[in-house]
């Protein structure tokens, strides 16, 4: 049988490696191929995900780009219409809620192709969200759901999704994180920026809703620029956040102990996010691997999808009015941390679990 995989933005690469593993295990029965719609394109918001998660070049690239939200996933659509004409695949395996898992979804679902949707189930009930928009119609239109924690098996259920498309199997980045933490050592990050463990900030931004406005933005860089009075901060800044950045001139606004970066590889986030005292993010992933880490996340939004790092594991959502994120950062700083959990199945074990299943249901 031939198998379709998407890769389209930064956060799917280290969802599909795992299970480009798991195929190849399979190679007898499964022709894999893995299609990358170039929703991100820059070297290191793409290639260097390639080295460092070891995935094969792609078998197919449609170089859509950047755009706005029609013009991007229209884009993906006409061009992934043609691979699948082409290739006639049994199944399209998407990942995440990015613009390209849509699109993709839609195609093949129109083409009558079976769809399985890796993370799903999972909902922030903000529709201003483009993210929600893409998990509610990509899970309408799967066949396979695999969920990451129980909150999405709760809202499939409720959404009216038969049981026996819902399989709880863990959450497949942690697949990624657990097979490459022993690596973190060979990363020279840490000296590069003269970084010592639990001493250092680790922040990311790239959400419209935090970054788009020049108020926001502003905003932003007043609560670095506080925070860096008491440590130093490490900042890989997003093409999206960079525009903004340079756009209001806040680049050399923001103090020396602030180091902004540029994206950053697998690899090295990874050791950075281990060693780092705090994490202050607007991500998805980084509130999951976190917890799985263990380590203090302050997630800036005022929802999230995925409620288990919060209800188990150590992230503390801190909505976006700036006086209470400095305070809860400073909470942390001053020993106030909170203890965590890992939620059940997050375990390595995740795109095992995955193939096992659409080996046995495909057949
Ligand atoms: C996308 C995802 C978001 C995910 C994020 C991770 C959607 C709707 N959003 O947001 O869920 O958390 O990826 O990064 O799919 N750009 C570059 N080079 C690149 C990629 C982007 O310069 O390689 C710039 C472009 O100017 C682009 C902007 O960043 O306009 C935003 O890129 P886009 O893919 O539209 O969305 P993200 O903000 O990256």
């Amino acid at each position: 049988m031939k198998i379709i995989s998407i890769v389209g933005a930064r956060p799917n690469f280290m969802k599909v490696a795992p299970l480009n593993k798991e195929f190849s295990k399979y190679s007898h029965r499964v022709n894999h191929k893995i299609c990358h719609t170039g929703q991100h394109f820059d070297e290191k918001m793409s290639k260097v995900f390639f080295n460092d998660l070891n995935l094969p070049e792609p078998d197919f690239y449609l170089g859509v780009g950047s755009g706005s939200h029609a013009v991007q996933t229209a884009k993906i659509m006409i061009e992934f219409e043609k691979v699948l004409l082409d290739e006639k695949p049994d199944l399209v395996c998407v990942v995440g809620d990015v613009n390209s898992t849509i699109a993709c979804s839609i195609v093949a679902s129109k083409l009558n192709i079976k769809i399985a949707h890796v993370e799903a189930g999972l909902r922030s009930f903000d529709r201003c969200m483009p993210e929600e928009i893409n998990r509610m119609v990509t899970d309408t239109l799967s066949n396979f759901l695999f969920v990451s924690e129980t909150s999405g098996l709760e809202n499939l259920k409720r959404e009216g999704i038969p049981n026996s498309k819902v399989f709880y199997i863990g959450n497949i980045m942690i697949d990624s994180l657990v097979h490459y933490l022993g690596r973190v050592d060979q990363s020279n990050i840490m000296a590069e920026y003269q970084l010592k463990k639990h001493n250092y900030i680790l922040v990311t931004f790239h959400r419209p809703s935090n970054v788009d406005s020049d108020s926001d933005i502003q905003s932003l860089v007043e609560l670095l620029n506080s925070l860096s009075e008491r440590r130093k901060l490490i900042f890989p800044v997003h093409p999206r956040t960079m525009k903004k950045l340079q756009g209001n001139e806040l680049v050399d606004k923001m103090n020396p102990n602030i180091i902004a970066t540029n994206p950053i590889g697998y690899i090295d986030f990874l050791c950075l996010m281990k060693n780092a005292e705090l994490v202050i993010t607007d991500s998805g992933g980084i509130q999951e691997e976190t917890t799985y880490l263990g380590v203090q996340c302050l997630t800036v939004r005022e929802n999230t999808e995925r409620p288990a790092t919060v209800n188990i594991g150590t992230n503390q959502l801190v909505g976006i009015d700036i006086s209470t994120i400095k305070n809860a950062a400073n909470e942390v700083l001053d020993g106030k941390i909170k203890k965590g959990g890992v939620p059940k199945l997050w375990d390595g074990k995740t795109a095992e679990r995955i193939v096992s299943i659409l080996m046995e249901k495909l057949d």
